[in-house]
């Protein structure tokens, strides 16, 4: 049976029909914004490759924690950029740490936000990698015990969820196991899980100031060449305690975010990264695509791949839009 029995534009006569037929929608609630926290005091720097980003001190990610907060999106995702970088990433783990401190200031001021924290060590190392380095490589196994003290000093200060990005072997399994030994057993890990070598990561390295002095991040991160190799990397992170299973990038990974949805019962995040942002914000400002329109289009996509919940610099925006119908 085809035309003229059938014809799809039936369906698509308008809005309100086509509101009754859609097989995808957004909310805030689907939404998770990144924020950047720098030390000093009533700090709101630029971020210029990602407009509409600020790294912003304490105070002042407390006041847009209250503000992401009343647009009715449920979590952030906190950065650090700490004061002082060295070959141990010592201000990852120091109760003093920049997020730790926006963790409390946070958690005191707007409690029912969820915060979330990224664990990782390229934001505080002097060399930029996310892991020890002896002689020139990114050594696994001791690097697992800094993320999971990086983990727990997070969560002593009040995080809700971890999320590790660092993509050594075994980091959800030490920080599962540390967190749990220390009386944590019910707070959740987020795992970067299928995270690949990207250069869509470009502005956010400015933004974290966490740009490798030596190398790249191919030793870690997963060739973008790779499908199947997603599965097993997500299986495994699901066996070592993971409870929400994130693909990123996001843009260029739909194939890999409806392949985890498919394979697995876990909720899965898709992290739309810096580059997806930026790219979208230079067309906008050339004036050459509908900024918001797009937007709209490429997280509604996102959902319709298979994620439950998107990481993304859009968030408030996309939130304000959807707050408006
Ligand atoms: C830290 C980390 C990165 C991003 C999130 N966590 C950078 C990287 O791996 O180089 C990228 C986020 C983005 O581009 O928006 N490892």
């Amino acid at each position: 049976m085809a035309y003229p029995i059938h014809r799809p534009r039936r369906l698509r006569s308008g809005d309100t029909l086509r509101r009754m037929v859609r097989e995808t929608t957004l909310s805030p609630d689907d939404l998770i914004y990144p924020l950047f926290v720098t030390f000093g005091k009533g700090v709101r720097n630029n971020i210029s490759s990602m407009p509409g980003c600020f790294q912003m001190s304490v105070d002042e990610i407390v006041k847009e924690a209250h503000k992401v907060y009343k647009l009715g999106i449920p979590a952030i995702i906190l950065f650090g950029i700490p004061e002082h970088k060295d070959a141990k990433a010592s201000q990852a783990y120091s109760p003093k740490g920049v997020v730790q401190q926006a963790i409390r200031a946070i958690k005191n001021k707007v409690p029912e936000l969820l915060v979330i924290t990224d664990v990782c060590l390229c934001e505080y190392t002097d060399h930029g990698h996310c892991g020890i380095i002896k002689k020139g490589k990114v050594l696994n196994d001791p690097t697992l015990e800094l993320l999971a003290k990086e983990a727990l000093s997070h969560v002593k200060a009040g995080a809700d969820i971890v999320a590790p990005s660092d993509m050594m072997d075994g980091r959800v399994a030490a920080i599962r196991t540390i967190l749990d030994s220390n009386g944590h057993d019910e707070i959740p890990i987020i795992s970067y899980a299928a995270k690949y070598s990207s250069a869509f990561y470009g502005p956010f390295r400015e933004a974290a100031e966490s740009t490798p002095s030596f190398g790249d991040r191919k030793s870690y991160q997963m060739d973008p060449a790779n499908r199947r190799e997603a599965i097993k990397e997500v299986a495994l992170d699901i066996d070592e305690g993971a409870d929400i299973v994130m693909v990123k990038p996001a843009l260029s990974y739909m194939d890999i975010i409806s392949d985890v949805k498919e394979s697995f019962d876990l909720p899965v995040a898709a992290y739309n990264v810096s580059g997806e942002y930026s790219m979208v914000k230079a067309a906008a400002k050339k004036g050459w695509i509908d900024e918001t329109k797009v937007m709209m289009e490429i997280l509604t996509s996102f959902k319709r791949a298979g994620a439950d919940m998107i990481l993304t610099y859009h968030a408030k925006d996309a939130a304000k839009q959807l707050n408006s119908h």
